[in-house]
């Protein structure tokens, strides 16, 4: 095809063909392992009476997993849908226009470098909770992550966080250039913004149970804080923050994406009020948490195990710069509490959800 010099129309086109490839992806992937399954928690259930799980590890196989029931069942469903999140983001990180080569490379860079995708799991097993299709969930759960790395390639630039490596590869200024992923973070929040919609169409076609307005306020408030978080974030290095004003920084820059994958997908997936605001308090509970963790791991972590070059914090004040690291794991700890204990009005339903949390923030955390 001879390339277009004139830019061409605004495409409905460009982005439902995304979503079908998206959904494409993760039927195929289904079909491939051998499920046939429209929730995944009837593939849970599948999965824990079948001797031919293809997911399960040797190391449980050995005793059919029935030392640790729930156990083998979830960690097949976490790396299931990190797979399918890979999956789809990889299906829908593609050029849709004449010109965007380049900067769909440093996108794909960052995108299919790796990453433990908590976000789009999360968004999945709170839709999958509340009953819903999950699969429609993926551009959704591929939007957060996108917003994540927006942030992400800005946060490691030289004039912010100045980190050289990220998920065991080269940060994306290191290969493309400032400039370039200057622009990439400004694509990848455009293109969230696409995916949101693309669900909320999925969805809730009618705008009958989330009216696009609310969808907008919603977005603008997320993006907000996480803007205030990583100011206040940059603008504190070298000086002395309390308590109170380091945890107004972790809210923001961290506890808000959390907030928003596990409220709108609350939201979308028809919960109640109750249910919603539940889950969205553990979401930002557990986000403080996780930032708790990463600010230990600047400090404890080897930077083969975290991918990224540690040491970055020194200077900023952190849990860790205020309490030492034992304070900041009990601190962790409090947070991730808090977390569950937001859900403990919902009793067996909120499962899966307890699970993620113990995944993400690790009790051996503590030692
Ligand atoms: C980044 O915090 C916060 C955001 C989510 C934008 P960090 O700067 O500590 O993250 P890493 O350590 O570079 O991954
Ligand atoms: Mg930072
Ligand atoms: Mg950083
Ligand atoms: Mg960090």
């Amino acid at each position: 095809d001879k390339p277009v010099v004139f830019a061409q129309e605004p495409s409905e086109r460009a982005g439902t063909e995304a979503v079908g490839r998206i959904l494409a992806a993760a039927e195929e992937l289904f079909a491939r392992q051998g499920f046939d399954a429209v929730s995944m928690n009837t593939i849970a259930e599948a999965a824990s009476v079948s001797k031919a799980n293809p997911l399960r590890s040797p190391r449980r196989a050995a005793d059919g997993g029935r030392s640790m029931p729930g156990t083998v069942i979830e960690e097949d469903l976490v790396a299931k849908r990190k797979i399918v999140t890979n999956e789809a983001l990889d299906a829908y990180l593609t050029p849709q226009r004449d010109g965007e080569s380049e900067i769909y490379s440093a996108i794909r860079h960052t995108l299919l470098a790796g990453g433990f995708r908590w976000r789009p799991v999360m968004v999945l097993t709170v839709a999958d909770m509340f009953g819903a299709d999950e699969r429609k969930f993926l551009p959704f759960a591929c939007g957060v992550e996108l917003i994540h790395a927006a942030a992400m390639i800005l946060d490691d630039l030289p004039c912010m966080d100045n980190a050289e490596r990220r998920h065991g590869k080269a940060a994306c200024h290191r290969v493309f250039g400032e400039a370039v992923t200057i622009l990439a973070s400004h694509q990848l929040l455009v293109l969230s913004l696409k995916l949101f919609h693309e669900t909320l169409n999925l969805v809730d076609p009618d705008a009958v149970r989330f009216p696009r307005n609310r969808f907008n306020s919603e977005y603008e408030h997320l993006m907000s804080n996480m803007i205030v978080g990583q100011t206040k974030d940059v603008l504190a290095t070298g000086k002395d923050l309390t308590e109170q004003e380091v945890l107004f920084t972790y809210v923001r820059k961290s506890g808000a994406l959390y907030e928003f994958s596990t409220r709108l997908s609350a939201l979308l997936a028809g919960a109640t009020p109750d249910e919603i605001e539940s889950v969205s308090m553990f979401g930002r509970f557990l986000g403080i948490a996780y930032q708790i963790l990463d600010d230990i791991y600047d400090i404890e972590g080897g930077p083969e195990e975290v991918g990224k070059d540690i040491g970055k914090d020194v200077g900023k004040p952190t849990f860790p710069s205020l309490f030492g690291c034992i304070g900041a794991k009990v601190r962790m700890h409090h947070f991730k509490n808090q977390a569950l204990e937001q859900l403990l009005t919902m009793g067996e339903g909120a499962a899966s959800l307890r699970r993620l949390a113990e995944r993400i923030v690790p009790s051996k955390a503590l030692l």
